[in-house]
This record gives structure tokens, C-alpha cells and sequence, in this order.
């Protein structure tokens, strides 16, 4: 068996959540007990736990005796006793010469200790035999150190063996502590601690329940180093250590709660439910049987409808059932299995043809109720081999899953159904249709998408099912999973193949409208949009109309177009049908997206408090997860940045496989790193942005003028120009500048500083004209930013700083804090430049603290390097200047490379960056005043 190979090649973990119990087995023993019990069902952990008392220290000067008895009837009388016994032989040896000549009565059954034992005369009557058995046996344990009598699983043990427990408990001189372990359910042992408890004998009971949620988490922990399901792993198990350590050990190296439902149910947890159900005997039996197959917690009346047992008999068969811990109550009168893999255990030891019968029995006990779960009831009639029925029932539920608002669950009723070989042919097309309409709503998965995806490749469909599906598998791809081309072109293929369903055409042209997806510029989306309005016209659809609305409004939105905010101003209040106000909650929600692009913050704000009104997590999680991206992007630029990073951590963990749902929270993570802490890491960040939304352009154009601004702070100019250029592409061949408010004016410091002077003029003519007539305050102010790094460049100082004073109010106005922040620091950079120190440090003074203030760190740490450099009057804090004489590390630097070394050969050596070699080797020579590394030489004593 697998678990028993496991079990040698890999070392016991230590023992998880049961530090109290151990506790309480030690110090009984250590006090003497004369008996201990621990009593527990199945699986529960009882000779784990006795190991590890074994284990303890405290326990070695004892001389312990184990036997383990056996499920099966030995034919040798004394099993256990002799398996005890004959495990002590070399204590016995030891004492052999003082042993009683009573003990001389074990020599026939422990021929090992023949010569050992005296001689003893075998008694005529076998009631004396046995007596003096037990005699025997008690003087000899009376001959050892601090006995300590060990019994596993007393509820299989021989008469002999509880006899000679109970005589133990009246052997006058017996020091001797029995523990014993065994399942509660199976035994009745009330005589046996009568015959302690009655002679005044100090003893422990305990009752071992299954672990905790921390002791489960414990198990984990131990295993795994982490705990991330701890919850659903003792849901799953209701804390049974064996059924937890299985369900581990079949999760493997790579555990996650997802995985867990791939499991079956592991051997060692079947063979332990298969084990008690004999023990249950048929009535009982019958009771779980029910109670697996109704599929959801059963009432009485459930289970006699079920079993078909009589009321009386019924009721005694669940009392015993209760009782072995089988089946738990989970609400006043509803009963169900322990845990979900008991009873898919159960269930799949019931005969076949009997299953059938009770899935029939199930539907027609569900038929008589008020409102009968459809999901359930087409679960039966799946396995009642109703195949029809099942898919009449799969159609409802779906629906009804759709009208309550919860489409998750309809998805999921839906993709079980077509995952299934029985699926009539004749259905699979609707249930696939349905799936796909479902999808817009809910947030597809991989696994869904390539399931659609098989579905239009490989199936015969009728040429408008597999078009409506190909349209809705597109629209899922464009505006859910990110893959924009490919879902632009499923979309164009569909509709081709749908020349009459006005409606679902309008809609699929509506999507390939949008400007933020795909590169296709936005002429062509607004021929889109003609085209779309076009094959509404006229019609009824209430909510084809309401998506249209949502997309011609959007796509005005993305591009600035001021005459936007008129038709804003004519959406309906909230409407009452789920769907129409879906499609209202995506249209704030558009907005407010489009208007933090835009810089319109304000509304963009009242935007997303109108949407969170209309869309909620569970009837749209798609729109909730876009919510919280925007809503990020918002906080970034307004502040404040409080739990910022937290929070979109925790929406990129959410969104998991959904990897373009996290592009927004990726490029707010990457910014904030890029503002407050290591450059490597947001580099990295604003990758994964690009990455989690290839055919998103704002995001794709923003992150590439994050990553430019990154590496021109490092001095990487050639690698910051290649990413501002590709940014610059992308604005081009869309034709919408707005989206360029990040990207310009880091693109026009970057041509500035590697000499492309006139590149950088022709930069903002081009964004000057592509931003006329646009409502987008923040590419407003970003055009001025870039007028004024010209003007600087071009020495007109005082023009310059105006500009950049300018840029810095607008952006205050909006506000985007950060950028304002910049602003003002570029502009006491300027004033440096022109020699004007008073305006330097007001400016950087200015800007250190509106950093420090947003918890930029980076940036503010920036400012306050240049005030170093600009103020005579600040303090140097830290480390000694030296001047103009050359520092400890720059003399040792100065010998390197007078000797011939080169910069990346001292960075090796002295393990520093290739760019702080360059830093220090530029001091030195201006310091020296040399102009080259090769008359450094004389220069250095
Ligand atoms: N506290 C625990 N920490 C880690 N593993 C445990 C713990 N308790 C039990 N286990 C593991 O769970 C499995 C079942 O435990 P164990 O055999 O002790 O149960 P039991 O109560 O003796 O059951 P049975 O009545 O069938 O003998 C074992 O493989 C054991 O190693
Ligand atoms: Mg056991």
C-alpha cells in the first residue's frame, strides 16, 4: 500500500496539536495511574499520540510492556499477553532468578523463557489454568522496574487479555500502570473502569478529539513550512489526523487548495470508512448510504425516504450511526457524514444498480418540496441515468444561478455538465451556448476559455450557435483575459458568420470600438462604433441598447472628447433588471477609468462610487476586480498611499490566473516601488504590468515610461531611450496622445540627455497637436513639463522654471501630488543650473518634503542629495567630507586605476557597482584636476 511505503522512506513528522494531551498522558504515568485510557474513534490519532508519550523522556525508567491487539480472533488464547511478554524477554532474563513460582504457570506459552521459568505443575481444571495465568503474569510484572502495561486497541483484545486488566485492578500488590487505547464506539469498557474507580485507584481518562484549525494548520506547517489552507483542509477532513495526513500526502510537494478537489478519496481514508460500515452492521449502514447519496444534510424523514427503513428502525440505525461518529448533526435535525470524502467513500461502495435506486428516491423526495435546489436535483437525475431531465435541470439552474446573481455557480453547473461523456449530443451545444453567455458575466478561467475553445474547433455546430460562441469567447478574451488580438479576431470571424443577429453583431462591433484594446488606431475603433450603432438601430433590446450606450460613452471617455461629459450627464438612474444594471455599473466604471487616464480625478471618484453601487463581487466579479484596479490607479495619483501597496497585493492575489485583472495593481505596485524603494524590483514590476496586459495601451505605454524613467535615473540612457521610443510607437500608431502623460516628459529628458535635442522638439509638437481640443488635464500639464525641460535645455532658465511652476499647480490642482512634487523639483534643478542657489533650495526644499510627506523615499532622498550639492549652508550630515583632498576608498580606488585596472575590474574587486567606480574615478579627477586616468600616477603618493 502506498501509505506503508511512504511511511519508511520518509521520517514521522512530528506530532502536530496535541501538546495538552501528551502533556496529561506524562504526568499521569509520571504519578503513578493505575490506569490511563485514551479513547478516540478511528483515525483520530491514538497510537500517534502513544508513540510519542513512548517518545518522552520521562517514560525511560520505566520497563514497558506493548501489545497491539488484532482485529481478528487469534486461535491462541494469551495473543496479546504473550506478544507483551515475549517483547520484555531480556527484562526478564534480568530478574529471572527472583521471579515467583507462580510465573512458572507462563512456561507453555513462552517456551523462550523455558529454563528460565520455574518449574510449575499444570493444574486439571482450565479455570485454575487461567487464573493462575493471570497470576503469573501479574508476578511477573510485579518483579519489574516501574511496569508500564501498553494495550493498543483494546476493542479487539481476547477475554484473557481484559481479564487480566481487570485483575490487575484487584492484584493488591500491582504497581503496576496500564494504559490503554482504544475506539470508544466499538467497546463498552464501563466494567473495566468500574473495577479501577471502585477500588479507589488513581486513573486518567481522556478523550482525544480530532485536531483544531491550528492543529491543522500545525500538521501543515510541519509538512509544508506554510499553512495557507489550514480552514479548508480541516473542513475537508473535519480534523481527523488521518485523513489530513492523506489528503497531504496526496497533495504533494506543490499544495494548493485548488488541487484538493482533484483529489479522490485516498485507500487508507476508503479502507477506514469501508471498515467501520461493517462494524455498523446493515441498518446503519443503510442510514449513511442515504445520507451520501442525498448530496446535502438529510432530515429524518430525508434518510427514511432514502433507506427505506421503517420510521423505529430508521431511527435506531441513525442513533448508532451518531454514536460510531459516522454521521454528525449539522443543523437542528439535519444529519450528513463526517467529512466530504467519507462520504464520497460511502458512496462509491454502494452497488450501482442501488445507487440508481436512490437517486430516484432522492427526486422524488426533492420533487414533493416547496422549492427543490435545481442543482441538486439535476445531480440526481445525472446519476438516476435521467439524462434528459439532467440537462432540463442543468439549463434551469444555470438560469437561476443567472437571475439571483451569483453566475460563478451557474458557470460552474454548466462546465461540470460539459465535461461529462454523458452529455447527449443533442445538448452539449446549449449547455456550451449558455457557458459562454454566463462567462461575460463571471470571471472565466482558463479552463473555461479552452473549453469554449474546443468547442467552436472541433464540434459541429450550427453556424450562429458556434458564431455566438465564438463572439462571446472573444469578448471574454478582449476584455477579461487580456489575449486582445486573439479576441479580436474571434470576433471578426464571428461576425462573418452572423450576418442576422443584429444584436449580438452590435455588440461584438461595440468591443472592437474600444481605443485602451488592441492597436488598431482609433479611427479605425470609431468606425467601429459607426457600425455598431448602425446594426442597433431600431432595435428594442433593452439591454443591447444599455451596452451600446456603455461603449459609445467609454470610447468618447478614452479619448478625451470634451463633448463626453453630455452624454454622461443623460444615464438612466439605477435600473432594476440585474442586467441593465450591470451594464450601467460598467459604464461609471468606464468612465471612472478613462477620467484617471485623463486626470479627471474628481469624477473619476464619483464615477466609481456610482459603479459600487450597481456591481457587486458575486454578480459581477469582473467588474469588481476592474473597480479595484482603477481605484488603485486613483490612490496612486491623489494619495493618500496609506496600505496602498497592501491593497494591491491583495488584488493581484485575488485575481490569481486572471492575470490581466491584476495589470492595474502591477503597474501601482511598480510605480511605488519605483518612488520608494529598490529600482530592480519595479523594473521587474512594471514588466509583469506589460506582461499581465499586452494589448492594454495606456497600461503598455505607461509602463514603458516608468521602466525609461527607472533606467535614465541610473544613467542606463541607451536602455531608457529604446523604452521610450517603444512607448512613443504605440502612442503613434494609436493616434491618441492622451495616453502619454507619463510617457512625454520622461521621453523628453531622455532625448535631451543623450543629445537628441531636436527629437525632443519635435516630441512635443507632435503631443502639443495630438492633445488640442482634448479634455485631459493631466497630458495638460505633462505638455508644459515638457515645454519647460526645452526651454532649460535651450538656457532659457527663467522661462523654464515658470513652466515647471506652472506644470506644478496644475498637477496640484488635479491633484497628482507626485507629479507636482517633480515638477517642482525639476524647476530647483533648473534654478541651480542658472546659478541661482536661493531658488534651488526653495524649490528642492520644497519638493524633499511633498516627497517625504506622500512617503516617497527614493525621490525624497534625491532632493536631498541635490540640496547637498546646492546648499552651502546645509549640514552634511554622516560622513566626513574630505574636501577636495581624495577620501580613504577614493585613494584606494585612485591606485587601482593608476595601475590599469578598468572600472568593472575595481567593482569586482572591491565589490561595488561599475557605476560607483565610474562616480568615484569622476571625483577623483576632478579633485586632482587630471584629465586622464594615466597621469593619475604621479599625482598619488
Ligand atoms: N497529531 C498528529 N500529528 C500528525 N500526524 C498524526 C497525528 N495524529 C495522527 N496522525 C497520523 O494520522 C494517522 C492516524 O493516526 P493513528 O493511527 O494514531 O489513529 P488511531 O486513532 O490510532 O486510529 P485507529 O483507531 O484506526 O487505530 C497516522 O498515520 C498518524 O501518523
Ligand atoms: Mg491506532
Amino acid at each position: 500500500m502506498t501509505a506503508a511505503r511512504l511511511d519508511q522512506t520518509r521520517p514521522e513528522a512530528s506530532i502536530s496539536g496535541r501538546t495538552v494531551e501528551l502533556a496529561t498522558l506524562v504526568g499521569a504515568v509520571a504519578e503513578r495511574h493505575r490506569l490511563v485510557v485514551v479513547e478516540g474513534e478511528a483515525g483520530v490519532g491514538k497510537t500517534r499520540l502513544l508513540r510519542e508519550l513512548l517518545r518522552d523522556p520521562a517514560i525511560a525508567a520505566h520497563t514497558v510492556l506493548e501489545a497491539h491487539c488484532l482485529p481478528v480472533r487469534t486461535t491462541h488464547p494469551y495473543g496479546a499477553i504473550v506478544e507483551m511478554l515475549a517483547g520484555a524477554v531480556d527484562e526478564l532474563r534480568a530478574v529471572g532468578p527472583t521471579l515467583a513460582p507462580i510465573t512458572g504457570a507462563l512456561a507453555p506459552l513462552l517456551p523462550e523463557l523455558r529454563g528460565l521459568l520455574p518449574e510449575h505443575q499444570a493444574p486439571l481444571s482450565p479455570s485454575v489454568a487461567r487464573h493462575q495465568v493471570l497470576r503469573a503474569v501479574a508476578a511477573v510484572l510485579e518483579a519489574l522496574d516501574r511496569p508500564l502495561l501498553v494495550l493498543d486497541n483494546l476493542q479487539w483484545a481476547d477475554e484473557e487479555t481484559l481479564d487480566l486488566v481487570r485483575f490487575l485492578a484487584v492484584s493488591p500488590r500491582s504497581a503496576v500502570t496500564v494504559v490503554t487505547l482504544y475506539r470508544g464506539d466499538e467497546i463498552n469498557t464501563n466494567d473495566l473502569l468500574e473495577a479501577y474507580r471502585g477500588r479507589g485507584h488513581a486513573m486518567t481518562q481522556l478523550e482525544l478529539a480530532p485536531l483544531t484549525v491550528p492543529g491543522v494548520a500545525e500538521f501543515l506547517r510541519e509538512y509544508h513550512g506554510c499553512a495557507d489552507f489550514a480552514a479548508e483542509l480541516h473542513r475537508r477532513s473535519a480534523g481527523l489526523p488521518l485523513v489530513v495526513e492523506e489528503l497531504v500526502r496526496e497533495l504533494g510537494d506543490h499544495p494548493t487548495s485548488a488541487r484538493l478537489d482533484e483529489i479522490g478519496v485516498p485507500a487508507r481514508v476508503r479502507d477506514a470508512v469501508v471498515e467501520r460500515l461493517t462494524h455498523l452492521g446493515r441498518s446503519a449502514t443503510a442510514v449513511c448510504r442515504a445520507v451520501a447519496v442525498f448530496g446535502q444534510p438529510a432530515t429524518e424523514a430525508d434518510i427514511a425516504a432514502l433507506s427505506g427503513l421503517s420510521d423505529r428502525g430508521m431511527t435506531a440505525a441513525l442513533e448508532g450511526a451518531l454514536r460510531a461518529r459516522m454521521l454528525h448533526e449539522t443543523a437542528r435535525g439535519h444529519y450528513d457524514l463526517r467529512h466530504p470524502l467519507a462520504a464520497r467513500a460511502v458512496y462509491e461502495a454502494i452497488p450501482g444498480p442501488r445507487r440508481r435506486e436512490m437517486h430516484l428516491r432522492a427526486i422524488k423526495r426533492l420533487s414533493g418540496s416547496a422549492r427543490p435546489g435545481l442543482a441538486l436535483l439535476a445531480h440526481h437525475y445525472r446519476h438516476a441515468d435521467e439524462l434528459d431531465r439532467w440537462v432540463e435541470c442543468v439549463l434551469a439552474a444555470a438560469q437561476e444561478a443567472a437571475d439571483t446573481g451569483v453566475p460563478a455557480a451557474g458557470m460552474r453547473i454548466l462546465e461540470n455538465a460539459l465535461d461529462d461523456a454523458e452529455l447527449p449530443v443533442s445538448a452539449k451545444e446549449a449547455v456550451a451556448l449558455r457557458l459562454s453567455r454566463e462567462m461575460l458575466q463571471g470571471i472565466a478561467t482558463p479552463a473555461t476559455i479552452d473549453r469554449l475553445r474546443t468547442v467552436v474547433r472541433d464540434w459541429p455546430l450550427p453556424r450562429d450557435v458556434g458564431a455566438e460562441i465564438r463572439m462571446n469567447l472573444g469578448l471574454v478574451l478582449v476584455n477579461q483575459v487580456g489575449q486582445v488580438v486573439a479576441g479580436q479576431r474571434e470576433i471578426e470571424r464571428a461576425l462573418t458568420d452572423l450576418p442576422r443577429r443584429r444584436t449580438v453583431r452590435a455588440r461584438g462591433m461595440a468591443t472592437l470600438a474600444l481605443p485602451q484594446v488592441g492597436f488598431v488606431p482609433v479611427a479605425t475603433n470609431l468606425r467601429w462604433l459607426a457600425q455598431a450603432e448602425q446594426a442597433c438601430a431600431g432595435t428594442t433590446d433593452s439591454e443591447a441598447i444599455a451596452a451600446l450606450r456603455a461603449n459609445r460613452i467609454t470610447v468618447r471617455m478614452q479619448i478625451a472628447d470634451p463633448g463626453a461629459w453630455q452624454v454622461i450627464d443623460t444615464l438612466p438612474a439605477a435600473p432594476v433588471a440585474p442586467s441593465l444594471r450591470r451594464q450601467l455599473g460598467r459604464t461609471h466604471l468606464n468612465m471612472a477609468d478613462a477620467a484617471v487616464w485623463n486626470g479627471h480625478f474628481g469624477p473619476a471618484r464619483h464615477h466609481l462610487d456610482a459603479a459600487a453601487e450597481l456591481v457587486d463581487d458575486r454578480s459581477a466579479p469582473y467588474l469588481s476586480s476592474l473597480a479595484a484596479g482603477t481605484e488603485l490607479r486613483l490612490l496612486a495619483a491623489t494619495g493618500p498611499w496609506d496600505g496602498l501597496a497592501e491593497k494591491a497585493d491583495r488584488l493581484v492575489a485575488a485575481v490569481g490566473q486572471m492575470g490581466y485583472l491584476a495589470a492595474d495593481a502591477l503597474l501601482v505596485l511598480g510605480w511605488l516601488r519605483t518612488w520608494r524603494s529598490r529600482s530592480s524590483d519595479a523594473l521587474r514590476t512594471l514588466q509583469s504590468a506589460t506582461e499581465a496586459a499586452p494589448g492594454h495601451v495606456p497600461i503598455v505605454v505607461t509602463a514603458h515610461a516608468g521602466r525609461a524613467a527607472i533606467l535614465s535615473a541610473r544613467g542606463q540612457v541607451t536602455g531608457a531611450r529604446a523604452e521610450a521610443e517603444a512607448g512613443l510607437e504605440l502612442v503613434r500608431q494609436k493616434d491618441n496622445w492622451v495616453w502619454a502623460a507619463e510617457l512625454a516628459p520622461v521621453a523628453t529628458e531622455v532625448f535631451l540627455q543623450t543629445g537628441r535635442a531636436p527629437e525632443a522638439a519635435a516630441l512635443l509638437a507632435e503631443f502639443r497637436r495630438g492633445i488640442q481640443g482634448r479634455d485631459a488635464p493631466l497630458a495638460a500639464a505633462a505638455e508644459l513639463v515638457c515645454a519647460a525641460l526645452l526651454a532649460q535645455h535651450r538656457g532659457g532658465h527663467t522661462e523654464a522654471m515658470a513652466l515647471f511652476a506652472e506644470a506644478a499647480e496644475r498637477y496640484r490642482a488635479l491633484p497628482h501630488r507626485r507629479a507636482a512634487a517633480r515638477a517642482t523639483e525639476l524647476s530647483g534643478l533648473c534654478a541651480a543650473e542658472a546659478g541661482d542657489p536661493a531658488a534651488a533650495v526653495r524649490d528642492l526644499t520644497a519638493a524633499e518634503a511633498d516627497y517625504a510627506a506622500l512617503t516617497a523615499t527614493t525621490d525624497a532622498l534625491r532632493c536631498r542629495k541635490a540640496l547637498r550639492r546646492h546648499d552651502p549652508r546645509r549640514p552634511t550630515r554622516g560622513r566626513r567630507g574630505y574636501g577636495n583632498a581624495l577620501s580613504p576608498r577614493e585613494k584606494a580606488i585612485a591606485k587601482f586605476a593608476a595601475s590599469g585596472l578598468t572600472n568593472r575590474e575595481i567593482a569586482e574587486l572591491l565589490t561595488l557597482s561599475r557605476r560607483t567606480v565610474e562616480c568615484h574615478v569622476a571625483n577623483i579627477m576632478r579633485k586632482l584636476d587630471v584629465s586622464s586616468r594615466t597621469s593619475l600616477g604621479g599625482l598619488l603618493d
